[in-house]
């Protein structure tokens, strides 16, 4: 298939991006912690897959959202630390016999025996899963030491990690212990404009200044106008003219996973009936096809906004190009929650775009 959708893609299926990999390379190598923001859908999970798989850098990874509550999380640490400290499948050692695995193990470890030691009187102790995690990243740090090489750790959907715990402020926490990580590259991630300003940006934030910080950019036409063609062209597809592709991108609005999901169904449609020459005509039913399978999630947004007052109408007039009636003060406070849901870019002084060209048609289809 030459455009999944959905998953994570990495390899032939991951397209442009050349800018922000190379920086991202550098940035890996250097072992300097980051974090990615960008819109729901953007191609931040597979950015980062693959710029790890490009310096073949083995990681762990988490997705907060997946994560129901602490113990797990923690559990999922532990794992990687033990593995890092040459035991594979260590949890459910432990879970079978605690002094079997710490007999066995104690004298091949290839850390220090006493934090290994530390590591296995953890799980005896009758700490709760805060006071434990706080022990955990304490270990992380020291394991760090001991090694030769940097660790890479993953944080993705950062936002939702909040959930985790309702005794203490998770991210206040982790930031004091990680702070004092040298030899950890930790890789922030999330979708949650709001959160992650709030938790990396905002001057009393808890991870304010502490790592670098990159926002992902809608899809840039031309380089990846010139793989899409490549990629047709490898299955002997050709587009009409040059214009075509282009046009695509645009109305797109270089969303990466609208413009796959569009660009998938004219793969399958040229399979399908055997064609090897791709219209306009092709490219709008397979838009509007698009379009129609994103309606539920669109019509979501259109719900989440409804809960501020103006929000909807706010973008309703901008999509329609209708002029704003909120005084300037209300309109860029509207206009900057917006940004912060992650439905409006701001672009400059005063100007901004609709992030999701199916919203966005949505909104102008709703005024006839
Ligand atoms: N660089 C890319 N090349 C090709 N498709 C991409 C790329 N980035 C994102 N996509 C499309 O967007 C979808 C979502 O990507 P994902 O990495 O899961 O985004 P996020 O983590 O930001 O939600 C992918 O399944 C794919 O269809
Ligand atoms: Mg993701």
């Amino acid at each position: 298939m030459l455009f999944p959708y959905g998953k994570v893609v990495i390899n032939e299926a991951f397209y442009d991006r050349h800018e922000i990999r190379t920086s991202i390379h550098r940035l890996l190598k250097a072992a300097q912690s980051f974090m990615l923001k960008a819109p729901r859908r953007y191609g931040k999970t597979s950015l980062i897959k693959q710029t790890l798989l490009d310096i073949e850098q083995e990681h762990f990874y988490v997705d907060f959202r997946k994560i129901p509550r602490l113990e797990v999380f923690n559990m999922q640490l532990m794992e990687y630390i033990y593995a890092q400290m040459g035991l594979q499948g260590a949890i459910k050692q432990i879970q079978e016999n605690i002094i079997t695995f710490l007999k066995t193990h104690r004298t091949t470890v290839k850390v220090d025996a006493a934090l290994f030691e530390a590591s296995v009187e953890l799980f005896a102790s009758d700490k709760d899963e805060e006071d434990k995690l706080v022990a955990i990243l304490e270990l992380l740090g020291k394991l760090s030491k001991e090694l030769e090489y940097p660790l890479y750790i993953v944080f993705d959907e950062f936002q939702d990690a909040v959930n985790m715990s309702s005794k203490i402020d998770i991210y206040e926490m982790m930031r004091a212990e990680i702070q004092h990580h040298e030899n950890i590259c930790y890789i922030f991630a999330g979708s949650n404009m709001t959160m992650m300003t709030t938790i990396f940006e905002t001057k009393s934030a808890p991870f304010y200044n502490f790592a670098r910080k990159l926002t992902l950019a809608p899809f840039e036409k031309s380089e990846l106008g010139k793989e899409i063609i490549k990629a047709f062209r490898s299955r002997g597809v050709v587009f009409e003219n040059d214009a075509l592709l282009d046009t695509l991108i645009d109305r797109c609005g270089g969303h990466p996973a609208n413009t796959m999901l569009v660009l998938q169904m004219v793969e399958f449609k040229m399979l399908d009936e055997d064609i090897k020459t791709i219209t306009q005509a092709i490219i709008d039913e397979c838009y509007q096809a698009a379009q129609e399978e994103m309606h539920d999630l669109v019509m979501e947004y259109l719900k989440e906004m409804r809960t501020k007052e103006h929000l909807h109408d706010v973008i309703f007039r901008m999509a329609n190009h209708q002029k704003q009636i909120l005084d300037p003060s209300s309109l860029q406070q509207k206009r900057k929650y917006l940004v912060d849901m992650g439905h409006l870019r701001h672009i400059r002084r005063g100007e901004y775009e609709i992030i999701d060209n199916f919203l966005r048609d949505e909104l102008i289809d709703a005024s006839f």
